[in-house]
């Protein structure tokens, strides 16, 4: 169930990468939360520093400045044993689930690795047998334990994938793009298995995809993010009925409506100009060259994440009073 509580808080994140051609700034200062139990989806186009932003939260990139704290703890401070816990209680489940498999391992020792690196379980029997239960749990069969991946088809790759970070009891999982890389008709059963699990478990995720319809279904909270930054974030429901941000309304205008009626009248939002890089990103407002609504107060001053509404945080001078 959803809480109050609050499992992660980012404030001000940046993590740059230095490059021949100057500094990319792939996070610049993203400040966000995400409550226990609830699922936080990312969304945005690639490149604009979703994965990045996830791995930096859970401290497989260090950051370039600003603090993620994971339970009240600073995520890329914590040591020795306190350390060893967060690489429990924290998983990732990865957007291919081709290359993220060992192809020369078993899948049991695959789903294995976790318990054994965290001594869960006190015999072979014992993880033998927890390896089936997690295997079946995801919706595959004990027998699968000893074959390899390349047996398996996307779908099932991706409940292996699922099944290996669950074997050590998460209570927060960053999802990349689970599903980016399955057939569409396998994609909403990945989805629902997520959602099931997260019902059961009380698990915490972080969901990163590339377009808003992906993430509807599964997120109580969207943030939209744009060129290393957050342009908007809101419940789910408010994204999808009462978009603020200029870009959010591009991209909601964007996804089909399945009737042809709706469809044909739909207002089509085109934006204009390209993708600037994140080496050198324009000053001011990130959306400015592509936005239909920036004036020269965009140019020059950088807005900030601000709530509009209640729960309703937009970055954008539209909104200034
Ligand atoms: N390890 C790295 N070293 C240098 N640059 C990187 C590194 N990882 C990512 N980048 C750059 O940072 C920016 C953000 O990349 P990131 O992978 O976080 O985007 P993304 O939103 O996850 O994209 P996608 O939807 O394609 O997965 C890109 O310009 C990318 O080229
Ligand atoms: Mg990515």
């Amino acid at each position: 169930m959803e809480s109050t509580e609050k499992i992660l808080e980012v404030n001000h994140l940046k993590k740059y990468f230095k490059s021949g051609k100057g500094t990319l700034k792939a996070v610049d200062d993203v400040s966000f939360f995400i409550r226990k139990g609830e699922t936080l989806g990312i969304v945005g186009e690639s490149g604009c520093g979703k994965t990045t932003c996830g791995r930096t939260c859970i401290g497989i990139y260090d950051r370039t400045a600003g603090e993620v704290f994971y339970k009240g703890k600073d995520v890329h401070k914590l040591k020795g044993r306190e350390k060893k816990a967060f690489t429990k209680e924290v998983q990732i489940i990865f957007q291919d689930p081709y290359s993220s498999l060992d192809p020369k391992m078993k899948v049991g020792d695959i789903i294995a690795e976790g318990l054994r690196a965290h001594q869960l379980c006190s015999s072979k029997e014992e993880e033998r047998q927890r390896v089936h239960q997690l295997l079946e749990t995801v919706g595959l069969n004990s027998e699968h334990a000893t074959r390899y991946v390349h047996e398996f088809s996307g779908g099932q790759r991706q409940r292996i994938g699922i099944a290996r970070a669950l074997a050590v009891e998460p209570d927060f999982i960053v999802c990349d793009e689970p599903i980016s890389a399955l057939d569409v008709s396998i994609q909403a059963q990945i989805v629902n298995l997520l959602i099931r699990l997260q019902k059961e478990k009380g698990l915490t995720y972080l969901f990163i995809a590339h377009d808003l319809s992906m993430v509807k279904h599964i997120s109580n909270r969207v943030a939209v993010m744009y060129l290393g930054t957050i342009a908007e974030i809101t419940d789910a429901k408010a994204l999808y009925q009462k978009p603020l941000h200029p870009y959010t309304q591009a991209l909601l205008s964007a996804i089909p409506i399945p009737d042809p009626k709706v469809e044909e009248e739909k207002q089509r939002i085109k934006l204009n100009g390209e993708l600037p890089s994140p080496i050198d990103p324009p000053a001011g407002c990130r959306f400015r060259n592509r936005c239909r609504y920036a004036t020269e107060r965009c140019a020059k001053e950088r807005p900030e994440l601000r709530e509009i509404e209640p729960n309703h945080f937009v970055a954008c001078h539209l909104y200034d009073q």
